[in-house]
């Protein structure tokens, strides 16, 4: 990949960069020459990251769900340097029935993928302004589509969607400009054993992370506020919004499949 002359001298805050997805974007931003803030809580895992990248990056090992480690992600933010974007890849995931989720997992996964991700954003807004920077929100397909089995998932995306649209519009004459990318399946660590036979059973496509950090690198210099990835899943995206009902029929023939897969017995 070519260096990228806008991307010369400029910082990207990668949130989940030792992730499927966000190592593949960390390789694709630095191959373009950006400085990169790699943040994510397993610190080997980020130095491993930091050494097989081209250029200088700083790593920030910390836990997004703690006001300390958004504190330090934000004291790590260097005021000088200009701030391209904040892209905001780090995510859980569960797939079981709400009655078998913990209230624990349940509040956890709200924390990681939204509330965490809302309250950050407010700490570093100042800089995002001040630079005019972009943020970027790395949502999913289920996002807009509820699905069986991911409705705490479900709650955090759509909810993460809602945040990124109303914050665009709260930040337009501002001149900041807020994205919500959107991939459906793809083949990282997110997705366990009993994801993947629902994947397989139901004949559901598998990106790379490369694909989908393709996607993401044209979603970053791209007009549209909203980057959905990958056919089917974009037509079920417009279908479900004009039309749930038409969706709802479809899950309904896929629903014991989905429950046999989400009952699959799990190694903790
Ligand atoms: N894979 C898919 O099928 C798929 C589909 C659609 C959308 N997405 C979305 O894409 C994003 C990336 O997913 P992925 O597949 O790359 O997942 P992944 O491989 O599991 O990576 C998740 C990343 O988030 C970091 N992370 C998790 N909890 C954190 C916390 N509390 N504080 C700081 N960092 C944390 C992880 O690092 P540490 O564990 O070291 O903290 C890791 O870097 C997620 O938002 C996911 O919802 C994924």
């Amino acid at each position: 990949m070519m260096q990228d002359k806008h991307y010369q001298g400029k910082l990207i805050v990668l949130m989940g960069a030792t992730g499927g997805i966000g190592q593949a974007l960390a390789k694709r931003l630095a191959e373009s020459g950006a400085t990169l803030l790699l943040v994510a809580r397993n610190v080997q895992r980020l130095a491993l990251l930091q050494r097989t990248l081209p250029g200088q990056h700083h790593c920030c090992a910390t836990d997004l769900t703690s006001a300390e480690g958004r504190a330090k992600i934000f004291s790590m933010i260097p005021p000088r340097q200009p701030l391209d974007s904040v892209i905001f890849t780090a995510g859980v995931n569960e797939f079981r029935w709400l009655e078998e989720q913990s209230p624990d997992t349940v509040s956890q996964l709200m924390m990681t993928n939204l509330t965490s991700v809302i309250l950050l954003t407010q700490l570093i807004l100042p800089a995002v302004k001040a630079h005019k920077a972009q943020l970027v929100y790395i949502g999913s397909t289920y996002g807009v589509i509820g699905y069986p089995g991911f409705s705490t998932y479900c709650a955090s995306k759509f909810g993460l969607r809602g945040f990124a649209q109303a914050l665009g519009r709260e930040l337009g004459n501002e001149g900041v400009v807020v994205k919500y990318v959107a991939p459906r399946a793809t083949d990282t660590s997110l997705n366990d054993a009993a994801i993947r036979q629902l994947l397989q059973q139901t004949g559901s496509h598998l990106d790379s992370p490369e694909t989908v950090a393709q996607q993401v690198m044209l979603a970053l210099r791209a007009k549209r506020n909203e980057w959905f990835i990958g056919w089917p899943e974009k037509l079920f995206v417009w279908l479900n919004q004009l039309f749930p009902s038409l969706v709802s029929r479809a899950i309904r023939k896929q629903w014991s499949t989905i429950r046999h897969c989400a009952e699959t017995p799990r190694v903790v």
